[in-house]
């Protein structure tokens, strides 16, 4: 199974960006946490980021046929594209959102995110924690998508009987 993380604008400044909203860690420090969990976990994981939005289209894009699961986090483009929440529709993957800060808590701008609509689920508020929580609820839709698929196996073959 594999998981592709896609990050947005200005999160390759964590560390150094709005540490008393964002926190000290660094991408690459949550990327190499979430990789030694992926191993640990026998899950393959691929890291993108870009501060462009057709970029972030296109990461998504690839996705499709080539992994089982998206965990994003859009930043701002979260409250303004469509582009980005057609993306997800389109390829149709179980998709997670995540949000370092806790964006409810936030301008009235951050309330409203395009893209959580048709997402799996949202995190949002635990900080890089968020990603570590993301990969640990993306394993429970694997593990639940594997049960279906069994059980219709099971269906399939006593319906031959
Ligand atoms: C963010 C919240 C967004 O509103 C903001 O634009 C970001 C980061 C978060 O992770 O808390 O860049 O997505």
């Amino acid at each position: 199974m594999k998981i592709v993380v896609i990050q947005g604008p200005n999160l390759n400044m964590l560390g150094v960006r709005e540490t008393n909203i964002y926190g000290p860690m660094k991408l690459e420090q949550i990327h190499a946490q979430m990789k030694d969990f992926a191993a640990q976990n026998g899950i393959e994981v691929e890291f993108r980021q870009s501060n462009l939005e057709g970029e972030l289209v296109d990461a998504i894009q690839e996705c499709y046929g080539e992994a089982h699961g998206i965990i994003i986090n859009p930043a701002a483009y979260t409250h303004t594209s469509i582009a980005i929440r057609d993306a997800i529709s389109a390829v149709g993957l179980p998709t997670i959102e995540v949000h370092i800060s806790n964006v409810a808590r936030r301008e009235e701008f951050r309330q409203k995110s395009m893209i959580a609509p048709v997402c799996t689920s949202s995190i949002i508020g635990f900080g890089p924690f968020g990603y570590h929580m993301a990969m640990i609820g993306m394993l429970q839709v694997f593990n639940e998508m594997k049960a279906q698929q069994e059980m219709q196996k099971q269906a399939q073959a006593a319906a031959v009987k």
